[in-house]
């Protein structure tokens, strides 16, 4: 295995902040992102009941819906880049067999929770490692899938992501990923200066449908999902809301300013929460 190249580590506040409760043994937040950490994913979202357990279900059912884009099934070696806190690992590992499963993330904190959390079962093999998207400690060929769950807009660069995900994976290969997809007259908007000390972290959403289908013909890919899947995706603005409040305070003003633009963006249909895959 290439050793990892060293990398700076991502600043991301909402780890902080989620980190910070989970240490404090917090019920309603271990329940809703102490596996998962992505928005969830609802079949009828009307019918979304937002309860702790209806987001749980609905955002182990995201990982599931980008497993399935990208193929996932019996005796393959899959990475998942940005593995959060090992939940899709974890989904995969509790479905499949003859998995060789390896997560992979900048933050050695969660990394700590991964490990800590997540245990192979006996007829898989898990392996989490710290490094960076765009720097790929892994030899060329060694995956059969590449997952980036709800991750790449952190990623310093989503093209020499490509290059790499391109790289590691055995042709024929798939990349399936979740991403925040402007529509093009958002795209001036997106450019906009923000402050540094967002909630979020640093995240690029200025790469169009557009810019997914000249990358995956740049890089070679092949794309033979593109699903755009926002209308399932929109309960988790509500289920935010409730969870603040059942805290009985909320995280930050940033946290609920950036949270509420997302959610107008997406109610708007400015903003798509899309499920790609790509093959090699
Ligand atoms: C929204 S979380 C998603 C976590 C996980 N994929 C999930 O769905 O639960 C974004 C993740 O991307 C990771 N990340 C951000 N930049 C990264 C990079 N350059 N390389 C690897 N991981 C990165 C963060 O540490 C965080 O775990």
């Amino acid at each position: 295995m290439k050793p990892a190249e060293p990398s700076p580590q991502v600043k991301l506040p909402y780890f902080d902040y989620l980190l910070e409760l989970l240490k404090d043994g917090n019920e309603a937040v271990a329940k809703s992102f102490g596996r998962h950490v992505h928005w969830g994913y609802w079949e009828n979202p009307k019918q979304a009941m937002l309860s702790t357990e209806d987001f749980g279900q609905a955002a182990e059912e995201l990982s599931a819906q980008v497993c399935q884009a990208g193929n996932i099934h019996n005796g393959l070696d899959v990475l998942d880049v940005g593995c959060g806190f090992g939940g899709t690992i974890a989904h995969i590992n509790e479905r499949y067999v003859r998995m060789g499963l390896v997560g992979l993330n900048l933050d050695d904190r969660q990394l700590e929770r991964a490990r800590a959390t997540v245990t192979a079962n006996g007829h898989n093999r898990i392996e989490f490692h710290q490094g960076d998207a765009c720097a790929l400690p892994f030899p060329d060929q060694s995956f059969d899938v590449v997952l980036a769950v709800e991750c790449i807009f952190h990623f310093p660069d989503r093209a020499q992501f490509f290059k790499e995900a391109y790289r590691v994976l055995k042709p024929g290969g798939y990349l399936a990923l979740s991403d925040f997809v402007p529509k093009k007259k958002l795209l001036p908007f997106t450019r906009m200066k923000l402050p540094d000390w967002r909630f979020y972290g640093k995240c690029n959403l200025q790469f169009s449908a557009d810019h997914y289908r000249k990358l995956a013909a740049l890089t070679q890919f092949d794309c033979l999902v593109e699903r755009d899947i926002t209308v399932n995706t929109l309960p988790t603005y509500r289920y935010l809301r409730k969870l603040a409040m059942h805290q009985g305070k909320i995280a930050s003003t940033s946290a609920v300013a950036e949270t509420l633009g997302a959610e107008i963006l997406s109610r708007l249909a400015l903003l798509s929460y899309v499920i790609y895959a790509f093959k090699k």
